[in-house]
């Protein structure tokens, strides 16, 4: 049977019950969102009148509560039991992206480490979340939230390298330019602590040094042009500013921005998370038509992406209001693309074990 991504609707508990059968060890990604213990009621600001317009009326309307009248404890037991049974979809290569921020990302990591294993916990992602921080009378300004990401099982998980674009800072050195392009200086002589005791120095060029390559790939690199030559004859490798595909992200994600309201993508779902978040992480875990799943989809972030990318698709959420906004989001990408997108619609409902 050809594959239908699957849009469902209900507690995510019940909803990965109902996949276990036909998706045990099968999804490759599984990003959450879920509430973070904040403590606040949640809306969807949608316009009531023409959209169109600058002045168009905006209402609230209550999508989610992040309040728990049984505390922490509570909270914490609903999360642990969709996280041991979220896991147990996960392929061996597979990882799980837990997005939380201060309020409880250090107890889900320790239920983490619990159930999946500490050996497989990978990175704690910080994600700078908006630049102007509220002022607080005691203590910082909140600016980031925290991606916990954990690997099924660390010796089969792997991710690509993701590159961001240079910023004004770092193409400071490709100061140098030829006909070739913008290029920095690389040493190709031992330096500082290189200089050890045996390594051989030779005569190249006219220059005797420590040199940290062969004589045979120094004359491959003059013969195509890629050595420097200063005016006292001390030589460089030269680095193409075109030849470099930007700098490796480490764990401090500072170049996604929040979602403003004028952006394209602004759904008007208070809790919305930007594309480009979910783009790294698809992007760097996954490949061709892995499975990607999220069961707090909310505005539907994730299927959105993974739909866009390429991947199948699973997406939860119990709010009809999410619902409503995901199928609608889409459809829209459905629109913009020209191309069906297909899917089932699944509602769950609470069933005793
Ligand atoms: C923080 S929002 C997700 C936002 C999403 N990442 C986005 O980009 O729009 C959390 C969502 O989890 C949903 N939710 C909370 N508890 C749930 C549960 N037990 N099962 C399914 N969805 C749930 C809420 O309705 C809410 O839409």
């Amino acid at each position: 049977m050809t594959w239908q991504n699957i849009i469902m609707q209900g507690d995510c508990l019940d909803a990965i019950k109902k996949l276990k059968p036909e998706f045990r060890n099968k999804i490759k990604i599984i990003y959450i969102d879920p509430p973070f213990f904040s403590g606040t009621d949640y809306c969807l600001k949608k316009k009531t009148s023409d959209s169109s317009h600058v002045s168009a009326e905006v209402k609230d309307i209550q999508t989610y509560s992040d309040k728990w009248d049984g505390g922490l404890e509570e909270y914490l037991e609903f999360m642990r039991s969709r996280l041991e049974a979220m896991i147990s979809l996960l392929s061996k290569e597979g990882s799980l992206w837990v997005h939380l921020d201060f309020h409880v990302a250090h107890y889900i990591k320790v239920i983490l480490d619990e159930i999946l294993g500490y050996e497989n916990f990978v990175n704690q992602i910080i994600w700078r979340r908006t630049n102007s921080p509220k002022a607080q009378s005691k203590g910082f300004g909140t600016q980031h939230d925290i991606i916990l990401l954990y690997a099924k099982d660390i010796s089969a998980f792997s991710t690509k390298t993701v590159y961001r674009k240079y910023d004004e800072k770092s193409l400071r050195p490709y100061s140098y330019e030829d006909e070739r392009g913008r290029f920095r200086l690389i040493e190709i002589e031992a330096q500082g602590i290189q200089r050890t005791e045996g390594r051989r120095t030779f005569e190249w060029r006219g220059r005797t040094a420590p040199y940290l390559y062969r004589r045979e790939t120094l004359d491959k690199w003059w013969e195509e042009g890629i050595i420097y030559e200063s005016r006292n004859k001390r030589y460089s490798k030269k680095q193409y500013l075109e030849d470099m595909p930007g700098i490796p992200v480490s764990d401090l994600w500072l170049d996604i921005p929040p979602i403003q309201g004028s952006s394209k993508e602004y759904t008007g779902f208070i809790t919305q998370k930007p594309e480009k978040l979910l783009e790294r992480i698809i992007d760097c875990a996954s490949g061709g038509q892995d499975i990607v799943a999220d069961f707090f989809a909310g505005s539907g972030t994730t299927s959105v992406v993974a739909q866009r990318m390429g991947r199948r698709w699973i997406t939860c959420d119990w709010s009809e209001v999410s619902i409503e906004l995901i199928q609608s989001r889409l459809k829209g990408l459905e629109e913009s693309v020209k191309d069906p997108i297909k899917s089932r619609f699944v509602r769950v409902s609470s069933t005793k074990e």
